[in-house]
């Protein structure tokens, strides 16, 4: 999920693919690596860490040549090491391939490579590329046909490029819902998983679309369907970015990039995840302990900031589904408290974007020493929380970059309503309800997309209250924990001062607050708790304070008492926060922006927290 990068035409290879590599270090990787193929052989160099040390490694010496390919890797399938750093080849080391994303049914593609006798050097998903090309060109068929057989027994995601020696002119890139660009120009051809790679040499670029397979030859580029041969007359468009706007994606900020990626984060997400017919989630990281969690009596939930509040949303999806009982602790509490946890009968669950986080890794420790089996719910591959843990989930959200977590939040509610399906049909859940999670889940990416339309109109509701300097940001039941999600979004990156709370609880103290500089912002969703909602609505109304709403489509009534309504598509309760949130994000987003601060870098806070 991080940067690849390919060269073909007159120059040497090797330092456009490293000024490549450079460019995308910022979104962010754990190794990296380059191969150039030169007169009938392919030389490959390979580091953990930095792209400055690969530069500088003895083996580039070695790597001369007009054709290569590298790539930054963000690890999805096995540890960050050189072993598993790409590029990777087949067993005669003539092809090699770099790849961004992750093909799903690897395992099954290579059981069947390794009973043909093939030999696997990395525990990656990718490997299998290189050795179904092999196997396709042993059959007999020619490169293009080889790659083309290969990509279409995979499933999943990939940016992928190809190399092989047999045909030293040739570079082959394909896509399938991993982005990847082809500069041009004087009789050369880049290649990259972002612009920002390119605009050094070209700004004639070309966006290759989902299935859809490139052969750079000799100056000139074919592209065609992988389903067939149609040649695919393809428009070269001109970018004129400068670097940074290309780093973010022709965005303004990371944040925002990362919250118009969200559909594709769900999808990454759910990727091979969901069996619909069977009403099932299966959890690959949670195989080895999955008779230990059909028998556990309680599960903690342990982790901070917006993790925790991710957290609250699974306690109360794993309750109400899977009858299970679950506490939530922030994790810098729940270290110096007595927690009781009892060996079979307890797990502690952890929720992390970095991995890395102090107080969140203590929580693993104290499961360990008391016996308990721990859980991890992590972004970031091999990162300490996910070697230290017993069981996990990756989240294979990508990099986030902005401080203010967005897309991992939503991949984190993703990941728990998949455990609330797992967990729920190990116990009482019917086949019925657990078809009709898996169902409505896939929708939500789509409702997603249908949210992110409604930008524009969220600036104009920001531009209206971004003078207040107090907001309660109000919630029941499943959208409790997104109030207290909006209200620390909003004080992060705009240091507007905002309370989240339970409407059901604005009685008992808060509402002394209200009055018309004290705007509330509601989250009521059309669920089980509406009408309760729309009480303490009215409660405020009644004291003159100012609301936005945040409704389900079709809802006439919030616009009569609320000043501002937004309005998010249908979905089962239990999903509602996935969405809910997003125009919490969007609202902190563009106050933050209307006041001038530094939205990805907000003052005072840092992306990983490894201090106490
Ligand atoms: C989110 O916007 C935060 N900056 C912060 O609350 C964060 O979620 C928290 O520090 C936990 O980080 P982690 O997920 O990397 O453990
Ligand atoms: N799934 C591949 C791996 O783990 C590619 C990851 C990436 O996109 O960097 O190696």
């Amino acid at each position: 999920m991080c940067g690849i990068v390919g060269y073909i035409g007159k120059r040497e290879a090797a330092p456009v693919l490293l000024d490549g590599l450079k460019r995308l270090e910022y979104r962010g990787y754990d190794s990296a690596g380059i191969a150039i193929l030169k007169e009938g052989a392919i030389n490959v160099a390979k580091v953990v860490g930095r792209v400055k040390q690969l530069a500088e490694s003895d083996r580039m010496s070695t790597l001369q040549g007009t054709t290569g390919i590298a790539h930054t890797r963000w690890a999805t399938h096995g540890k960050p090491s050189e072993r598993n750093a790409h590029p990777h080849g087949d067993c005669t080391s003539t092809i090699f391939v770099v790849h961004n994303g992750i093909i799903e049914n690897y395992k099954e593609l290579k059981r069947n490579l390794e009973e043909e006798g093939h030999t696997f050097k990395s525990e990656t998903d990718t490997e299998v590329v290189a050795h179904l090309v092999e196997k396709f060109k042993k059959e007999g068929n020619d490169f293009e046909t080889s790659v083309k057989k290969s990509l279409k027994l995979v499933k999943g995601a990939y940016a992928i490029l190809v190399m092989t020696t047999s045909e030293p002119a040739t570079l082959i890139a394909a896509r399938l819902s991993s982005p990847l660009r082809i500069g041009m120009g004087n009789d050369e051809f880049i290649v990259a998983s972002d612009p920002s790679a390119i605009l050094n040499y070209t700004q004639e670029i070309l966006t290759l679309k989902d299935e859809e397979v490139a052969v750079l030859k000799d100056g000139e580029f074919t592209i065609t369907s992988l389903n067939g041969d149609r040649v695919i007359d393809r428009e070269v468009e001109k970018i004129d970015w400068d670097m940074e706007q290309a780093e973010k994606g022709g965005f303004a900020h990371f944040m925002l990039k990362e919250i118009f990626e969200q559909p594709e984060t769900i999808e990454n997400s759910l990727r091979g995840r969901v069996i619909v017919d069977e009403g099932l989630a299966k959890l690959g990281g949670f195989n080895a302990v999955k008779d230990e969690l059909r028998e556990i009596e309680r599960l903690t939930i342990v982790a901070c900031g917006t993790a925790y509040y991710a957290g609250q949303v699974g306690e109360y999806m794993i309750e109400e589904y899977a009858e299970l009982p679950v506490e939530t602790c922030i994790a810098s509490e729940f270290r110096y408290r007595k927690p009781i946890l009892t060996p079979k009968k307890d797990a502690v669950l952890v929720l992390s974007q970095s991995g890395e986080t102090a107080d969140t890794l203590a929580a693993v420790s104290e499961a360990r020493e008391k016996g308990v089996l721990s859980l991890g719910i992590v972004n970031v591959t091999g990162s300490t929380i996910a070697q230290n843990t017993d069981a996990g989930i990756y989240n294979h959200a990508g990099p986030e970059i902005g401080v203010a977590s967005t897309k991992v939040f939503v991949s984190q509610l993703t990941v728990l309503s998949l455990l609330a399906l797992f967990f729920g049909r190990q116990r009482h859940m019917s086949l019925t309800m657990g078809k009709r999670i898996a169902e409505e889940l896939l929708k939500i990416p789509d409702h997603v997309r249908t949210i992110l339309t409604m930008n524009d109109s969220i600036l104009e509701i920001a531009k209206r209250y971004v003078n207040y300097s107090d907001f309660y940001f109000l919630g029941r039941k499943y959208n409790y924990p997104i109030a207290l999600e909006g209200a620390l979004k909003l004080k992060e990156i705009s240091y507007i001062h905002a309370e989240g709370g339970s409407s059901g609880e604005l009685k008992h103290g808060p509402i002394a607050m209200i009055d018309p500089n004290f705007p509330s912002i509601f989250i009521c969703p059309k669920d089980s708790v509406y009408e309760k909602n729309l009480s303490n609505m009215e409660e405020v109304k009644a004291r003159q304070g100012k609301i936005i709403a945040i409704g389900t489509e079709g809802d006439d009534e919030l616009g009569k008492i609320a000043d501002d309504v937004i309005l998010i598509p249908k979905t089962l309760e239990m999903l509602t926060p996935i969405l809910s949130v997003i125009p919490l994000q969007f609202f902190a987003y563009h106050a933050a922006v209307l006041k001038g601060k530094d939205v990805d870098k907000p003052r005072n806070l840092a992306k990983s927290v490894t201090v106490e």
